[in-house]
């Protein structure tokens, strides 16, 4: 018997209130269709412990056709919710990534930089930056970013540093600015455009802890500074499913054509429609409801932050501190409580919130502890927070203890060879102290404040163990590739 199909085609009209993608998942989901396409769960046809735990999602769960169009040669839906997000984030294009804003650093280096190409990069920029060096073959220079002593972080790189690095590297091609860093600090972004766009510099942007930006009042997204290109993670803070981020591109200094082939070769030919389907609906949420929701949560953060000083026992990054302090504008949905005046670390803190107040933070250091704060929070769940770190105070304080941190120093290592060309030399394995003078095929990084203090193609020089030691001996951690400890790998002198 044949059976009524209803319309799989995509309605006419394109406005923010609309989900082409996810709209046209649904109506595969009400089609009745036979499938004898892959995945092989079938839209959850399997009666199976996956299917009982993720029930009806499974019907999203499909692969590429005509109607719901393919991620590498978008058409159809998946062109349309692209071209959504691009207007929704002010871009002239938009890429739905389905592996992280990892992708989108790697593919923004590899869309801009060919082998030997200067890339101005801040010295702590994420793994993927040094992945994205190593793949392109750029050769980095390092800028270093502005360092907090008192609370034990890097924020981002100062308009005076980009001048400098622009000064000593004229033909440098590209510069990645970080915004806002993890912790929230933002670079006078608009400025750092100008300078490199008048001296021929492209600007791309990891933007991962960024993606609401745009609909946060009195903030500026990476985009309306002037970037030309910037990765969000829109799972991080823009309410989509874990993985998926988009890149989003200003097409006056990159073609579409450039970024769209890189992120051929990056991205799978099976890329998860619940991942896109769900860039589709936060971006009909931020868009739709994003303004209002940030205007509202906005106060309460600053609410909380008030009762947390209050205590007499906190300090919280401010956006004033941050100002003053290093020219530089911040993100209050970044929470970032100092707790060393309670004798306490920041990791001490953070297992006792999980432990003993069953509160999730998202990351702790040396000085401090982080929350993220989303429209997903509210009122009482910001309270607990703020109750159980006022109850830390007056239950687990030790009294003031005086940490000490020796930060990366300024001068920037010797590069000796492209991070690339170390990567693929040969290798030995040996002990940090023999390892003077050598070329280093290891990342080293130290934290507080999370900046490297060698990465490969470096030399390693007195400076760099005399760190190393010091790291191991105080609060601070290191963390190396090379299995062993007191170890290091680096490339092989007579190989
Ligand atoms: C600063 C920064 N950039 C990039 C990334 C990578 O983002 P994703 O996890 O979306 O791949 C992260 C991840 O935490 C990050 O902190």
């Amino acid at each position: 018997m044949k059976q009524s199909m209803p319309s799989l085609a995509p309605p006419m009209v394109l406005t923010q209130e609309s989900m082409p993608l996810f709209e046209a998942l649904q109506r595969y989901g009400r089609s009745n269709v036979t499938p004898f396409d892959v995945p092989g769960h079938k839209m959850g046809m399997y009666t199976s412990v996956m299917q009982q735990a993720f029930g009806n999602v499974l019907q999203f769960d499909v692969n590429s056709m005509k109607e719901l169009d393919l991620l590498s040669h978008p058409q159809g839906v998946i062109a349309q919710a692209q071209t959504l997000a691009a207007q929704a984030f002010g871009a002239d294009e938009a890429f739905f990534l389905v592996n992280g804003t990892t992708i989108g650093i790697l593919a923004m280096i590899m869309a801009t930089c060919a082998p030997g190409d200067e890339l101005l990069v801040p010295r702590n920029g994420h793994k993927s930056v040094m992945d994205g060096i190593i793949l392109s073959g750029a050769r980095p220079v390092f800028i270093q970013p502005e360092v907090d002593l008192h609370f034990g972080i890097a924020h981002g790189i100062s308009v005076e540093n980009v001048k400098k690095a622009i000064a000593q590297h004229p033909d440098a091609k590209v510069l990645l600015v970080t915004y806002p860093t993890y912790f929230g600090a933002m670079s006078d972004l608009t400025t750092i455009c100008e300078l490199a766009h008048a001296n021929d510099i492209i600007v791309i942007v990891d933007s991962a802890h960024g993606a609401h930006l745009t609909y946060m009042p009195q903030a500026k997204d990476a985009l309306a500074c002037g970037a030309d290109a910037v990765t969000v993670s829109m799972h991080k803070t823009g309410g989509s499913l874990t993985q998926s981020s988009l890149l989003l591109m200003q097409t006056t200094r990159l073609t579409k054509e450039s970024v769209q082939k890189v992120l051929g070769m990056l991205q799978t030919t099976s890329a998860s429609y619940l991942l896109m389907g769900s860039l589709d609906m936060a971006r009909y949420e931020l868009a739709n409801f994003g303004y209002e929701r940030y205007e509202a949560l906005l106060p309460v953060i600053k609410a909380a932050i008030t009762q947390i000083e209050a205590s007499g026992h906190y300090e919280v990054l401010k956006e004033s501190y941050v100002t003053s302090n290093f020219s530089q504008s911040y993100d209050m949905t970044k929470l970032v409580v100092r707790v060393n005046h309670l004798g306490l670390t920041g990791f001490d803190v953070y297992t006792m919130l999980k432990q003993q107040y069953n509160i999730q933070m998202e990351l702790a250091e040396g000085y401090v502890v982080m929350a993220v704060i989303t429209p997903a929070d509210t009122k009482e769940s910001i309270q607990r927070l703020v109750d159980a770190l006022l109850h830390i105070a007056t239950h687990y304080a030790k009294g003031m203890t005086v940490l000490s941190l020796h930060v990366t120093p300024d001068e920037v290592n010797e590069l000796v060879v492209c991070p690339r060309e170390a990567y693929y030399a040969p290798q030995e394995t040996i002990a940090i102290d023999d390892a003077e003078g050598r070329v280093s095929a290891d990342t080293l990084m130290i934290y507080p404040p999370g900046i490297p203090l060698v990465i490969p193609g470096e030399k390693i020089s007195r400076d760099v163990i005399a760190m190393y030691h010091y790291y191991n001996k105080t609060i601070g951690n290191v963390l190396m590739e090379a299995g062993s400890a007191h170890h290091i790998t680096v490339i092989k002198e007579h190989a």
